[in-house]
This record gives C-alpha cells, sequence and structure tokens, in this order.
C-alpha cells in the first residue's frame, strides 16, 4: 500500500518527504484553508516535493463548474488530481474530466454502491472516510472490505494495472487505521502528519537506541574507529 500525506501544509510535507515514505498527497478545501499563502503555489510546491499525485479538489454543485475548476487546477502541475465530491454532478464531471485525460479522485465515498458508480465513472482514486465512518457508528473496516471486495470481485490483488480503480482510505485518525487499510488491501491511504509521526514511535525503539548510544560510548575508542572511517581515515585499533 502506498503512503500519501493528508495535508495543506508545504512545511508538513516538505518534513515528512524527507523521510522518503511519500508516494503523493491529498488536499481538501478545509485543509488548504487552514494555511496561508497563494494555494495555487502550495500545490505546486507539494507537487514537487512528493514527486508523485497531489489531489487538490473542486469546489463546485454543478457539473459544468467542476468540470471548468478541474481543468484549471490540472493545468497547476502535471501531479494534479483532481478531487470530486461524489454526486451525480460529481460522476458527470468525473466521466468528463476522465474522457479529457485528468485523473479524478472521487471524495466523500462511504458505501461499496457509490463507489462502484465512482469505478464506472472512471475515477482512479476513491476516497472511502474511515474516521468519519466510526464517528457514526459504522465500522470503517467493514465498509473498505465491501469496497475491495465489490472492486475486485475474483480476488485479484491490484486493480490499477488494468486501468481500474486505486481505493484510497481516507479521513485516517491513527496508526491503527493505517494497518486496517494495508490488511484490507486499499492502494492507498492518505495520512495527516500528526499519524505518520505517531507510527513512528514504539518505547522499545526509543530504550533499543538509548541502550546501543549507551553501550557504544562507553567505549570511546569505538567512536573514533567510526569517525576514522566516516573520513576516510586509516584504521585505528578499537580495542
Ligand atoms: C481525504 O482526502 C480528506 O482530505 C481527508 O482524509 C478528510 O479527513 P477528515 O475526516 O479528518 O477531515
Amino acid at each position: 500500500m502506498k503512503l500519501f500525506i493528508d495535508t495543506g501544509s508545504v512545511a508538513e510535507v516538505e518534513e515528512i518527504a524527507a523521510w522518503g515514505v511519500l508516494s503523493g498527497a491529498t488536499t481538501n478545501p478545509t485543509l488548504l484553508a487552514q494555511e496561508s499563502g497563494d494555494p495555487g503555489e502550495r500545490i505546486r510546491r507539494i507537487c514537487e516535493l512528493v514527486g508523485g499525485p497531489v489531489s487538490a479538489e473542486v469546489v463546485a454543485d454543478d457539473p459544468e463548474t467542476m468540470i471548468a475548476q478541474g481543468h484549471a487546477l490540472a493545468a497547476l502541475h502535471e501531479h494534479v488530481i483532481v478531487k470530486v465530491p461524489f454526486g451525480a454532478a460529481g460522476l458527470q464531471a468525473t466521466r468528463a474530466l476522465t474522457d479529457d485525460g485528468i485523473g479524478v479522485n472521487m471524495t466523500l465515498v462511504f458505501s461499496p454502491s457509490q463507489a462502484l458508480l465512482c469505478a464506472e465513472a472512471g475515477a482512479r482514486y476513491i476516497s472511502c472516510f474511515m474516521g468519519r465512518l466510526d464517528d457514526v457508528s459504522i465500522d470503517s473496516a467493514e465498509v473498505l472490505t465491501g469496497i475491495v471486495d465489490a472492486l475486485r470481485p475474483c480476488g485479484s490483488s491490484t486493480v490499477w494495472m488494468d486501468g481500474s480503480a486505486q481505493v484510497l482510505a481516507a479521513s485516517i485518525r491513527h496508526p491503527a487505521h493505517v494497518v486496517t487499510a494495508a490488511r484490507r488491501r486499499c492502494e492507498v491511504a492518505t495520512v495527516p502528519g500528526k499519524v505518520l509521526r505517531q507510527m513512528l514511535g514504539h518505547p522499545l525503539t526509543s530504550s533499543g537506541i538509548e541502550r546501543f548510544n549507551a553501550d557504544w560510548e562507553s567505549i570511546p575508542a569505538l567512536g573514533e574507529w567510526l569517525s576514522a572511517l566516516v573520513a576516510g581515515e586509516p584504521a585505528i585499533a578499537a580495542a
């Protein structure tokens, strides 16, 4: 499963892209409204930083405006994927944008039947919101399984190779959501920076590093040996 970052913040993408784990990003109107500066410049910068698909969302109710906004957003950068809210107008816009060669991420999808319509309209990504489902006591893991099974009835492991839609787990609230999305065979999870940072932590990792460092530093010659090695200097016996 690929990891995208769910954010409108360039600084956050700069920080986490440096880890080498991001394949793309998603934004939404709420996330972009939380930051200052020209949104187009921010979307372009995020595209450069992640070097992969970056979703930018249309904000309209009618298909004609969605299509016009979608073309304008796609023109910002070759990595832009146009995010379109689910609904009859969104499906119409998705079909038109897809036919024009523009990748679409259909968002606010909460059921397998909605996902089937997204796939038929040509969406490249189908965003199922885990956290918002759990908020209303609907088991997001069950819904994800339903969507994945509906789109891959023969149990194929991935679908995009044949041009079908990829399931994108969104509205991720904690690391367990990310693991659930992977285990339910989603192609992508888009994860807020806060949750990506939480995924780093484990008390045994911290205590293990502390112990390795303390043991190494207890013999100063070992540190001198490693510094010399890094500097390409002749070997020093680390007795
Ligand atoms: C997905 O692309 C959305 O931007 C996002 O995951 C929504 O998450 P929220 O429910 O935390 O707002």
